[in-house]
């Protein structure tokens, strides 16, 4: 196992009903900003929940916080947040809302432009704190520190992380999620699948107990991400992928292990060129970046095989196929396409993708940093 330092601050609460323990985790007497994305919250009456309960609170909203979070539109809660001198954030949505929040959080204090937060990795000194009421389960956004977020003017989607943008809290009420459309569960299922294979799928490090637990996780998602789709209204089915996609990503299955994100980055530049959800382009990624990649991690390829899909007989080429195969029939069961011909794109595209990965910096990726620009150009064109 490799040395680490895991540091995790978010308070999760976790269950039915529990948006009324808000008042209780904020400072008192702080003045709140909700943040919030194009309106599910306003329809699904989860913001006048949010905003009842904090009725002893001074409260601002800012919404409109789109899918893949703009730096345009987050400017503008940033010049509000400042003119209304707010001392705490709420974030109240999926993924993209906290994204954005963290970024809101880091950029109100920020001295200069704070889009060098991502361009430049300029050094956050200081953020705002924030809390998370979470509606769709997906990215770990909600117990880690890590944000996307994009610039539209330019086509870049940029990530960036800080020990000062954990949030204090989050709120997970698997019932806020019984709204979700069809393919934002497919997508929160195959996100949480993807970010623990980019920590799992690389090679051993004798790291027993985080890939037993990638492995409880991936098996968990397998089982229930089907139910949600066939049960929407099933409290268990929905609390147990809940609390998976948070683990997925809060720092606990990564720590001490090799960890890939390759998958991650050839999709941002799917979404910024293209318009995929996030989802979508892991979907048609992984499993390309799998067989490409199938030298380097064969070990694990070959644990995955056998301890999540029970493939331990005959070849072990043929079993390491398999296991992508059954990648693939997974996603795809899940309504989630894994061809770039299926969001209708062609080889054409591949060269423009692997000029904004050299334009981005994305040039030596994977956890062994053996992944250039024609090893992902190899990946796009497999994964057409
Ligand atoms: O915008 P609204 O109207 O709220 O609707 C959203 C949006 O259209 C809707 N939705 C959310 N909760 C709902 C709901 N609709 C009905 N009922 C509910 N309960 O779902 C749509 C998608 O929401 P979004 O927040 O964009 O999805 P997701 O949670 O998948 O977030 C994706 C973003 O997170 C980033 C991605 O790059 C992308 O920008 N990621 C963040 C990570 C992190 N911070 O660690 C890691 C991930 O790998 C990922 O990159
Ligand atoms: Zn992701």
């Amino acid at each position: 196992m490799q040395n680490f330092t895991f540091h995790n601050p978010t308070r999760i609460l976790f269950g039915a009903g529990r948006i009324a323990d808000l008042p209780r985790e904020l400072p008192a007497g702080a003045r709140v900003l909700i943040t919030y994305g194009g309106g599910s919250v306003v329809k699904t009456g989860t913001l006048d929940e949010v905003k009842t309960t904090l009725k002893d609170f001074a409260v601002v909203e800012f919404g409109g916080i789109e899918p893949n979070p703009t730096y345009e539109t987050l400017m503008q809660a940033v010049e509000l947040a400042r003119r209304e001198k707010i001392d705490f954030l709420l974030a109240v949505g999926g993924g993209s809302v906290i994204d954005g929040t963290k970024f809101i959080a880091a950029a109100i204090p920020f001295e200069g432009d704070p889009w060098t937060i991502l361009s430049e990795r300029a050094p956050v000194r200081a953020a705002v704190p924030f809390g998370s009421v979470l509606t769709l389960p997906a990215t770990g956004s909600e117990m880690n520190n890590g944000a996307v977020v994009t610039r539209r003017a330019t086509q870049d989607k940029l990530a960036f992380a800080n020990r000062l943008l954990f949030p204090v809290f989050s709120v997970l009420d698997p019932t806020k999620t019984y709204t979700l459309p069809a393919r934002q569960v497919a997508n929160g299922v195959v996100d949480a699948f993807v970010h623990i294979a980019e920590q799992y799928l690389t090679y051993p490090a004798d790291a027993k107990v985080q890939d037993r637990f990638a492995e409880g996780l991936l098996l968990t998602l397998i089982e229930e991400g089907p139910k949600a789709l066939k049960d929407p209204d099933n409290y268990e089915v929905r609390a147990n992928l809940m609390w998976t996609a948070t683990l997925a990503l809060n720092g606990l299955i990564g720590a001490g292990v090799p960890q890939d994100w390759a998958t991650h980055m050839l999709g941002h530049e799917l979404t910024v060129l293209h318009g995929l959800d996030h989802a979508q382009t892991l979907a048609v990624v992984l499993p390309a970046m799998l067989q490409e990649r199938r030298v380097e991690k064969r070990e694990k390829l070959l644990q995955y095989a056998a301890r999540v899909w029970g493939l331990t007989d005959g070849d072990e080429e043929a079993r390491i196929d398999a296991a992508i195969a059954r990648t693939r029939d997974f996603f795809e069961s899940l309504g989630v396409p894994t061809r770039l011909s299926g969001y209708g794109i062609g080889a054409d595209a591949v060269p423009a993708l692997v000029a904004q990965l050299e334009r981005h910096g994305m040039t030596a990726l994977g956890e062994r940093r053996e992944i250039g620009l024609d090893v992902s150009r190899r990946v796009f064109e497999l994964a057409t």
